[in-house]
């Protein structure tokens, strides 16, 4: 039987606008290509996995509005157990304002809106999803004290506790304790552990840190360098894939969704990284949030073709 994943996390309406160059403090840039697209971390995250073939329940509060209702029919539709995903009264869902610049860089402002009401009390009458759930995947657009509280939870119950820490923001040593795998960037370990990332060498030092405070694996992705590793095998860099970019929004979320399917599928954490590599790639070629996310197919299809020509 397959093993089961549990995403805490945020929903948001992503506005985006194609620019040139990003406005600054007192200009007004014309843009092109407006649309209203799914987003959120967690959402994210959640439809990267069920796109991918796992099997995964997502807890997360949206509002009492159409985007709302709308997105609980496509999260399905990808495969995900909705039974979690709460609808707050007289709140609109989270939302985000995003540009996206002629190479493909956001700039991206939030509002968390519905996603503020995912609080302990109201996760609460759907913790059986956690006890059915072999991992649980979360990031930091939901109220910390959740975090810490699910965290703590499923930790306790021997679960895969795996932290994408994004947006960046320090975190108490009581949180990461309870963390199996954490999967920041390179702004966010600076943030965690006071370690500027430019070499493998510092990343060696940020990932002693995480290590110092009861995390197993560290996973730092670094952008077009690919993502350094630190578990019980040891410290490596794996590339990743060269891709023009169009639109580098949730890439991210893709590489943690897709990185944890193919690691409750019992692939090697290299494999799985490589994985999450080429599910990210393939997402930064395409606009949008959710929009961009590939199937199972089209990574299968683009690692094979990556490795056959080189
Ligand atoms: O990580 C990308 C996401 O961050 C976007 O979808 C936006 O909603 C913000 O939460
Ligand atoms: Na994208």
């Amino acid at each position: 039987t397959n093993k089961k994943l549990v995403v805490l996390g945020s929903v948001n309406a992503d506005h985006i606008l194609q620019v040139d160059s990003f406005p600054r403090p007192g200009e007004t840039v014309t843009g092109h290509g407006y649309r209203v697209v799914a987003g959120g971390k967690g959402a994210n995250q959640a439809v990267a996995a069920g796109r991918l073939g796992a099997d995964i329940a997502l807890i997360a509060c949206v509002g009492n509005d159409d985007f709302g209702r709308n997105i609980i029919k496509t999260l399905s539709a990808d495969g995900i157990l909705t039974t979690g995903v709460i609808t707050v009264p007289d709140t609109p869902t989270g939302i985000a304002i995003i540009y996206v610049d002629g190479k493909g860089e956001n700039s991206i402002g939030i509002s968390a809106e519905a996603n503020a009401h995912l609080l302990p009390e109201v996760v609460e009458p759907h913790l059986t999803l956690l006890d059915h759930a072999d991992a649980l995947l979360m990031q930091l657009e939901s109220p910390i004290i959740t975090v810490e509280l699910m965290a703590r939870l499923a930790h306790h119950a021997g679960k895969t506790v795996v932290l994408n820490p994004a947006p960046a923001r320090p975190l108490p040593d009581s949180l990461l304790a309870n963390v199996t795998m954490i999967t920041p960037n390179e702004t966010e370990t600076e943030i965690l552990t006071g370690v500027t990332v430019k070499t493998e060498e510092e990343a060696r030092k940020a990932a002693a840190v995480f290590h110092a405070k009861g995390v197993e694996k560290v996973i730092i992705t670094l952008g077009s360098k690919g993502a350094f590793i630190s578990d019980e095998l040891g410290m490596r860099t794996i590339a990743g894939f060269s891709v023009s970019p169009v639109d580098t929004t949730a890439a991210g979320d893709v590489f943690n969704g897709a990185l944890i399917t193919a690691l409750l599928e019992g692939k090697t954490m290299d494999d799985a990284v490589r994985f999450a590599h080429g599910a990210a790639a393939i997402s930064v070629t395409r606009l949008g949030a959710q929009t961009s996310i590939p199937t199972r197919n089209e990574v299968d299809t683009f690692i094979e073709k990556e490795y056959c020509s080189t």
